[in-house]
């Protein structure tokens, strides 16, 4: 495709109608206006220019024509979105431009090809009548059944196997699909049998795994209720979500995804119209997942099972979102029920109600977690409650939660409320927040660099955050780095100094209040402005961590001397001075190792 090609391909774009599939857009005077898609906002931004044929968005800076706008919003690359711009206009792209041959295309197509198959085998069969009605048993309609592309695996033996051969499928792509098993006389099997078949599809729409249920009592009392393809080339357990492919689209509109425990919940939610629904695959979510799903929004609303398992996973999931920046809301259904029980029991009506009035804050949610299961009449029981409340409760970094909190948990725990603020307030004096808390910024922000004039290390700082927790710690980590201060900036070794010998050589416990009375403003200044720096750190605090710290310190202390003794060494003239020297710069190194 020329250059031309590509001029033309935009020029009769219309971008307002383009834009419109994913953003409510309203004119305003020659142009339209919408809430921006690519990041989160309550008041629209978001300009699209007919004649000029370009979008940007005046909030988070994006900007672009047509084909960008598919870039950005599809995340796919240039050449694929040519070809969806293309398709968006109905024009067939001439030869020379190619789309390049995907190298697991052979896999797609076989995976495809298998997905037909059982398709065919639960409409087209007997077997398929009772797997029907099973799934309609369920609550799932012919459209739903078709929607999702649902199917049904043939009770033992080689049926798949044998026909994908037919096709032309190599044996090879067939294991490597995760499709077939050798038993151990060498004959070839189906590996799924007698299950119902629900395919997953990667975010291009390609089939690459299967969840398959048994739908009837099975022989064998071992066997899983789920299970799903192992992981493969096209199969990464820990990226793919059950619906993405389709829920894509409406998480752009809703400015929100909804996730769920399980594929059933999924297809029960979309049913009560919650299509921006989506599911991990028999893993928890991981970094992957939520990567991507911040491309597209950075609003969730997490409705896992009431159950133990599923407040685990909530409380998991909240901390992966909140180190994402998402706005994060959960619902909780009654009875441990899921989506799936919940609308089979109540009806679709009374779930998108309890769903739509029923949603509470990540704050909230934590908050009400502590106390599921806890006997308070255990004294060592209220007693960790008590500290994990006063922890959530101190890292909300507001006032007011604190209070509204606190109160609450005085008439929780039956305990007056003087009595709480006394054990919080005592609780405060060695708890500092964990960092990871701080960096929640609603809006993304180009992370400034850090500046390396005013200290040599984060890790400077970490150390001073470490030394606040108990005298012994500090007088230890004082040890560790007596003979490599000069690895921290001056300014910190003048706050180490002060933090050791004037404030610990006085006081048992660390106060912060107190702390910073004590010190020069010089100091001071210098302590505020760490702690500025520190905000950005989502580094976890724990031993591991520390030596790290420690190691760091030590090797930018190694670093500066050898340096120095370089100069020297390269200064002096005396040979076995430069020698003596350049002996001490190896052991240095040696040390290291
Ligand atoms: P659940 O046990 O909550 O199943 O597992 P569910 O979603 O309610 O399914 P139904 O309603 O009984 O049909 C949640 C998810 O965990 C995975 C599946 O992906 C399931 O959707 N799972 C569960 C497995 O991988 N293997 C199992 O044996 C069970
Ligand atoms: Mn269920």
């Amino acid at each position: 495709m020329t250059n031309e090609e590509i001029e033309n391909l935009v020029n009769i774009t219309d971008i307002v109608s383009l834009v419109s599939q994913y953003v409510n857009l309203e004119k305003q005077g020659k142009n339209y206006q919408g809430l921006c898609p690519f990041h989160n906002e309550k008041t629209p931004s978001f300009v699209v220019s007919p004649d000029k044929k370009i979008f940007k968005c005046f909030g988070c800076g994006k900007a672009g024509g047509p084909i960008k706008f598919i870039e950005e919003i599809e995340q796919v690359g240039y050449k694929e979105a040519l070809h969806k711009l293309a398709d968006f206009n109905g024009i067939k792209l001439s030869d020379t431009y190619k789309k390049k041959e995907d190298p697991n295309k052979r896999l797609y197509d076989l995976m495809n090809a298998s997905k037909d198959f059982y398709k065919m085998y639960l409409n087209k069969t007997k077997e398929g009548l009772n797997a029907i009605k099973y799934l309609e048993d369920r609550g799932l309609t012919k459209e739903i059944i078709e929607d999702f592309s649902i199917g049904l695996s043939p009770d033992f033996g080689d049926n798949l196997y044998k026909m994908l051969s037919e096709m032309g499928f190599k044996e090879l792509d067939m294991f490597d699909a995760g499709l077939i098993e050798k038993d151990k006389n060498g004959k070839i099997y189906d590996l799924f049998s007698n299950r119902i078949m629900f395919p997953i599809f990667n975010e291009f729409g390609n089939v690459v795994a299967y969840s398959a249920r048994i739908y009837k009592e099975s022989k064998d009392k071992k066997d899983h209720k789920y299970i799903n393809s192992r992981e493969t080339v096209i199969f990464k357990k820990g990226e793919v979500l059950f619906n993405f492919d389709k829920a894509k689209l409406s998480i752009n509109k809703m400015h929100r995804v909804i996730l769920h425990e399980g594929q059933m919940d999924v297809i029960a939610s979309n049913k009560a119209g919650f299509t921006e629904a989506v599911c991990t695959l028999g893993t928890s979510l991981s970094k992957a997942h939520v990567d991507k799903l911040s491309k597209l929004t950075k609003s969730v609303v997490i409705c896992y099972d009431g159950d133990f398992a599923g407040r685990n996973a909530s409380v998991k999931a909240i901390k992966l979102f909140e180190s994402y920046g998402f706005d994060i809301h959960l619902v909780l259904l009654p009875d441990g029920l899921d989506p799936d029980d919940y609308i089979k029991k109540y009806g679709i009506e009374k779930y998108k109600e309890y769903f739509n009035n029923n949603q509470i804050d990540k704050d909230r949610y934590l908050f009400n977690v502590l106390f599921f299961d806890k006997n308070l009449n255990d004294s060592n029981v209220l007693k960790a409650l008590m500290n994990d409340a006063f922890e959530l409760i101190a890292s909300f970094n507001s006032m007011v939660e604190e209070e509204r909190y606190l109160d609450e948990l005085s008439k929780r725990i039956n305990a007056s409320i003087d009595a709480i603020k006394n054990d919080y307030a005592n609780f405060k004096k060695t708890y500092w927040p964990a960092p990871q808390k701080a960096i929640v910024e609603k809006e993304e922000k180009k992370p400034k660099p850090i500046s390396t004039k005013k200290f040599n290390s984060i890790c400077e700082f970490r150390i001073i955050k470490y030394a606040q927790r108990s005298k012994v710690l500090a007088l230890q980590i004082d040890e560790a780095i007596s003979n490599s201060m000069d690895g921290m900036s001056q300014e910190t070794q003048e706050l180490w100094t002060e933090l050791i010998y004037s404030y610990y050589e006085n006081f048992e416990t660390f106060d912060e209040g107190r702390f910073i009375n004590m010190i020069s403003e010089e100091c001071m200044n210098h302590y505020m402005y760490l702690n500025e720096e520190l905000k950005k750190d989502i580094t976890k605090y724990n031993d591991d961590d520390l030596e790290l710290c420690v190691e760091k310190i030590k090797s930018i202390s190694r670093r500066i001397s050898n340096k120095r003794l370089k100069e020297i060494a390269k200064n002096s003239a005396d040979i076995t001075e430069k020698s003596r020297l350049t002996d001490q710069i190896i052991s240095n190194r040696r040390r290291k190792k």
